[in-house]
């Protein structure tokens, strides 16, 4: 459906190309020897062996013409420059924090947060962290609890929220355990849970229990405006609200975020930790001055804080969060009709296919989420990523036995006004093939791997195919 206006069905993109950038093509059996070469690991490619690059919605977005004349701005001061001013004056007006420090990435807010919260014995609930705030909260010494709400479990039912964070498991963990708990965080959207929204009741639900207990409350608010669209949209008694005033709300029921701003930022690199606490500004400030740079640039360069401001103004556009979401659902729904099953409903900035239903023959510690990205790269030089067994499987103490991932996923992730709807035709295009050679598609093993985030440097090398039964003599 055309996001516009509903008599066409064309996603017409609300924006016009100023600046063209080739894409490369290649040949199967050059993708065939690429991957080999890649230890079936698509972290591995070079960029421009990929044809269309859905590895992440993350960093990959294309600035607009208001983003690229105020990099004319910056001012790369080093101590007290107003291009951090005005990103530190729109924050504020977009979180009610006062206290905003500057960094480079959003794990580099993690490392900051986590230095001060995590430690041995503490224990950090969220309704399910992303990889690297996973991995910071468990450097730091400290135990990452996941809790997804129940609605989440099922990749087949339409439930408008199935980012919500389980407040009943939350309240009973708090009960027992409050005294471990030093922070209770939540992801907007919830990335690994397939890029579903959390409801603002949810989010109301959870400072009622953070008040109640007296514990902080921080938004991992990486993609804050795409869950806000959806609360629009889905959420009863907000329909008639702006996007923007949505966000602001979502942010004052909090006490804190950290924003990795490569993806609702807008921005190619940077990130934000925001926070009302005075308390909190002394430690989290000298560890910035420390890790990042002085706390009027952090990890950026001006001109790099002039186009977050921007950015950060222009992702509640709502003419730009319809297309954005009816560009997802398009992809989705092309891919079910191709017959590959995809998790429901559609989210904001991904397509999840559920790899353990479309290839039930390959068990989750021969990856069959990597089978399938693998397998797209092969056919159609597309670039998607496993969230399964491979990012989130553990090893068992002594063997090679693998305790599985909950789902075995694969995202298709749309970069922010890069590609236009015939690309995404062409994924859909090629996403039939893989459906109707699936029996094709063989389960990797793994040769090497890291002790922590192995999803990045692991080496595969794919299972040679079941052998036929033998004729009867
Ligand atoms: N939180 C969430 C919810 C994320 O999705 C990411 C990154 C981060 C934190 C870390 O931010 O990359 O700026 O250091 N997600 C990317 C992705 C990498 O592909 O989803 P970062």
């Amino acid at each position: 459906m055309n996001p516009i206006d509903r008599r066409f069905k064309t996603i017409i993109e609300p924006f016009k190309i100023k600046m063209a950038e080739p894409i490369p093509f290649t040949t199967r059996r050059e993708r065939a020897a690429l991957l080999k070469r890649a230890g079936y690991n698509l972290f591995n490619l070079p960029a421009d062996k990929v044809t269309v690059d859905l590895l992440t919605d993350s960093g990959t977005g294309a600035m607009s013409v208001e983003q690229w004349a105020a990099l004319l701005r910056g001012d790369e001061a080093y101590a007290g420059a107003t291009s951090f001013r005005r990103l530190e004056d729109v924050v504020r007006r977009l979180t009610g924090f006062r206290h905003v420090l500057p960094v480079h990435q959003g794990r580099a807010a993690e490392k900051l947060l986590f230095s001060v919260f995590g430690g041995p014995g503490t224990v950090i609930p969220n309704n399910s962290h992303f990889d690297t705030t996973r991995a910071h909260v468990e450097t730091s010494g400290a135990e990452a609890l996941d809790l997804p709400a129940p609605q989440s479990r099922n990749t087949q039912s339409i439930h408008p929220f199935k980012g919500d964070m389980d407040l009943a498991a939350l309240e009973r963990l708090l009960k027992r355990e409050g005294h471990r708990i030093p922070l209770v965080t939540a992801t907007v959207t919830n990335n690994s849970a397939g890029g579903q929204p959390v409801s603002m009741g949810n989010l109301k639900g959870i400072r009622r229990l953070c008040t109640r207990y007296g514990k902080p409350f921080f938004l991992d608010a990486a993609r804050f405006a795409e869950n806000a669209y959806f609360i629009k949209t889905r959420e009863r008694g907000y329909a008639h609200k702006s996007v923007r005033a949505i966000a602001e709300e979502m942010f004052r029921l909090a006490d804190g975020c950290w924003i990795s701003a490569k993806k609702d930022g807008m921005v190619n690199i940077g990130g934000l930790l925001a926070f009302t606490s005075a308390k909190l500004l002394a430690p989290l400030r000298n560890l910035l001055i420390l890790n990042e740079g002085f706390t009027t640039y952090g990890g950026m360069a001006g001109r790099d804080l002039e186009a977050l401001a921007q950015g950060l103004t222009e992702v509640t556009g709502e003419d730009y969060l319809r297309y954005r979401a009816a560009t997802v659902a398009y992809l989705g729904r092309g891919l079910e009709t191709a017959g590959v099953p995809v998790l429901k409903p559609f989210g904001g900035h991904a397509v999840y296919v559920d790899a353990r239903a479309f290839l039930p023959a390959i068990p989750p510690w021969q990856f069959p989420g990597q089978a399938f990205a693998a397998a797209l790269y092969l056919e159609g030089g597309i670039r998607a990523v496993e969230i399964g067994s491979l990012m989130f499987g553990r090893r068992s103490s002594g063997g090679q036995e693998e305790t599985p991932a909950r789902q075995e996923l694969v995202r298709l992730a749309l970069p922010r006004r890069v590609y236009t709807q015939a690309h995404v035709d062409y994924c859909i295009e090629v996403a039939a093939l893989l459906a109707r050679e699936r029996r094709r598609i063989r389960g990797l093993r793994i040769v090497t791997e890291a002790p922590i985030l192995r999803h990045f440097t692991a080496r595969l090398a794919p299972l040679p195919a079941p052998r036929k039964r033998r004729k009867a003599l």
